[in-house]
């Protein structure tokens, strides 16, 4: 694609974000915090070349093998922990502050858009904040969890379970009704940084699209949606691709 080309695709993207703004939601996937230090879940380096999902991130698998399970965790928290927001997150959260963003309907649960400032997030697929006992439903701060300790056990003695989605795991309620919802009435949906394998938030965009939304799309990547679904496809890394897109709405 020429330079051309691509300066009228960022021009034609951030004017559909002006015409309708407020009323733009993103959606969120692994890929957007990548350029924090993230490891995204699949492709080359990603979490499931290393660790076979259905043995370490279904409800099953945890409910058989914490502490298998959590070998995984122990792994993964000190990255998340230690990461900060890229310039993706912040040019949401800048587009919000503006007034030309409504909501944040992230996968991710490393809780980078709400560091970054963004105050409308929908975790639809959880958070690492918390921990959860799933005999007792008490909960507890994962700050009780340090880097090299045991896995965390509730007072009943069970080991704790982060607050994220496994699959096999329901979404969470209020989280699937509002990004539901929002994807329903708005504008422009903003997709970044997500395979769009995982049901059923890989559904989102084709809501928004059926009920007359634009679906903007920024991966480094095709992905299922860019030829079905995608109006505009912004082909980048998110923290580049977000930054002059933030410029162009300006
Ligand atoms: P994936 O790992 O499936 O996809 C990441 C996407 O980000 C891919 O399409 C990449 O091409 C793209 N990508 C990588 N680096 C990028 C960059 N710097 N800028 C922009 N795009 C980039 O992650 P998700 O789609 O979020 O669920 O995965 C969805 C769900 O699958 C996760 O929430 C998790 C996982 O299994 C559960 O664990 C329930």
């Amino acid at each position: 694609m020429t330079e051309i080309a691509r300066s009228r695709i960022f021009a034609d993207a951030a004017s559909r974000i002006r015409a309708v703004g407020p009323n733009v939601v993103a959606l969120t996937g692994a890929g957007i915090s990548v350029e924090s230090g993230i490891p995204a879940f699949r492709g080359s380096q990603g979490l499931w070349d290393r660790f076979d999902p259905m043995e370490y991130a279904t409800i099953e698998a945890f409910s058989a093998n914490p502490e298998k399970v959590w070998g995984m965790f122990s792994g993964l928290l000190p990255l998340l922990l230690a990461a900060a927001p890229n310039p993706a997150h912040l040019g949401l959260s800048g587009l919000e502050g503006a007034g030309m963003l409504r909501s944040v309907v992230t996968q991710n649960v490393d809780g980078l858009h709400q560091a970054a400032g963004s105050r409308n997030v929908i975790e639809y697929h959880g958070s690492f904040r918390e921990l959860v006992c799933l005999s007792c439903w008490k909960r507890y701060p994962m700050a009780v969890w340090s880097p090299g300790d045991a896995p965390p056990r509730c007072e009943c003695r069970e080991i704790l379970k982060p607050d994220i989605v496994l699959f096999g795991e329901p979404i969470p309620w209020g989280a699937q009704a509002t990004a539901e919802a929002d994807a329903k009435s708005c504008g422009v949906l903003l997709v970044a940084g997500t395979s769009a394998q995982v049901f059923p938030a890989c559904e989102l965009p084709a809501i928004a699209r059926l009920h007359g939304a634009v679906v903007i799309e920024i991966n480094t990547e095709e992905t299922p949606l860019t030829r079905t679904t995608t109006d505009l496809f912004l082909k980048g890394k998110a923290g580049e691709v977000m930054t002059k897109l933030v410029e162009a709405v300006r």
